[in-house]
């Protein structure tokens, strides 16, 4: 299904549908051998979705060697992979911004992310969740029958990114005086390049200094249509299975500003990790060493802090 400026979704369409992808992903790495994270939500929030490929993915059900093509960047077991690096990296974050004295944070497109109910905030912090209204209601609604409590003060902010979300934000009793930490992970690609700046935008005009941001950033190829393609051969066997989901059409391709760079004209001063870089910190296996893995070498990981440098000083 293309994109359009309007368009919404549920948990099991669209754009909804790579969230209920990535937390499958984060259920999988928490049922490995030897789990690297912790997210014992993921699993039933998936299941509770309905999406018989995530749910058999999650579970282990679903034999990724029979999905996956050999020696390709993407796939289950990459994505399982590429769940771990991020989840420890955007974990860590809030941590540090937490021991750091931050008190406030926002986590956008935060789709069936639990960190508001599995991580060990401190006991004054407000943790606000934005993401459109079916994907938010789903969340919680689910969460609450399972009788999960939320571990900070938890706020839902239902609404479309593209839409003006500060208002809904401050409504909700965000305090734009206070430093606060900002969530973006999985999200920029959905957004259409000018989508993507007036976030950033957004953001910048309510954090005051020392506020900290992390973002994931998937970099597009140039030839969009060549790397749709690429993509569209990994994903071709999960139609074979069952699945009815193609990522690359709900993607804005061409060309966007980088956000490390956009950021840091904006006050901002930001730290990259390549996503190379972050599978090696945590002992995971390389990218493979072919052209195909080119533009996935080029995704990062950013940290940038509002207003100082990015070491605090
Ligand atoms: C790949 S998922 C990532 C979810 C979550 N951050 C995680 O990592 O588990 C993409 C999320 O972005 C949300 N999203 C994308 N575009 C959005 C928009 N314009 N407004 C609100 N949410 C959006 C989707 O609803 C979905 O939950």
């Amino acid at each position: 299904m293309k994109r359009s400026d309007n368009d919404t979704w549920d948990l099991a369409s669209s754009v909804g549908a790579t969230a209920t992808m990535v937390a499958a992903g984060r259920a999988r790495a928490t049922n490995a051998e030897n789990p690297l994270i912790e997210d014992r939500f993921a699993e039933p929030l998936v299941a509770a979705v309905g999406v018989e490929f995530f749910t058999r993915w999650a579970t282990g059900e679903l034999d990724v060697a029979e999905v996956d093509l050999p020696n390709a960047p993407w796939g289950l077991q990459r994505m399982t992979d590429m769940m771990v690096a991020r989840t420890r990296y955007f974990d860590a974050f809030f941590s540090d911004a937490a021991g750091a004295g931050i008190r406030q944070a926002v986590i956008l497109a935060s789709g069936l992310d639990a960190r508001g109910y599995r991580l060990s905030w401190p006991s004054n912090m407000t943790v606000f969740e934005i993401d459109q209204p079916q994907v938010i209601e789903f969340k919680i609604t689910t969460l609450a029958d399972m009788g999960a409590e939320p571990a900070a003060d938890l706020r839902a902010v239902p609404i479309d990114l593209r839409h003006d979300w500060p208002t809904a934000l401050v409504q909700a009793g965000f305090d734009a005086s206070l430093p606060s930490a900002w969530l973006a992970e999985g999200l920029l690609a959905f957004l259409p390049p000018e989508a993507q700046d007036r976030l950033l935008d957004n953001i910048t005009a309510l954090s005051t200094v020392g506020s900290r941001l992390a973002a994931e950033i998937f970099m597009n190829a140039p030839d969009g249509a060549a790397q749709a393609e690429m993509m569209r051969t990994y994903t071709q066997r999960w139609r074979d299975h069952g699945l009815d989901l193609d990522p690359t059409e709900l993607r804005y391709d061409g060309e966007r500003n980088d956000v490390a760079t956009y950021l840091d004209s904006h006050g901002w001063r930001s730290v990259r990790t390549s996503l190379s870089q972050l599978l090696a910190d945590n002992g995971l296996p390389p990218l493979p060493d072919n052209e195909d893995a080119l533009f996935f070498r080029e995704n990062y990981y950013c940290t940038s802090i509002f207003g100082k440098e990015a070491n605090g000083n």
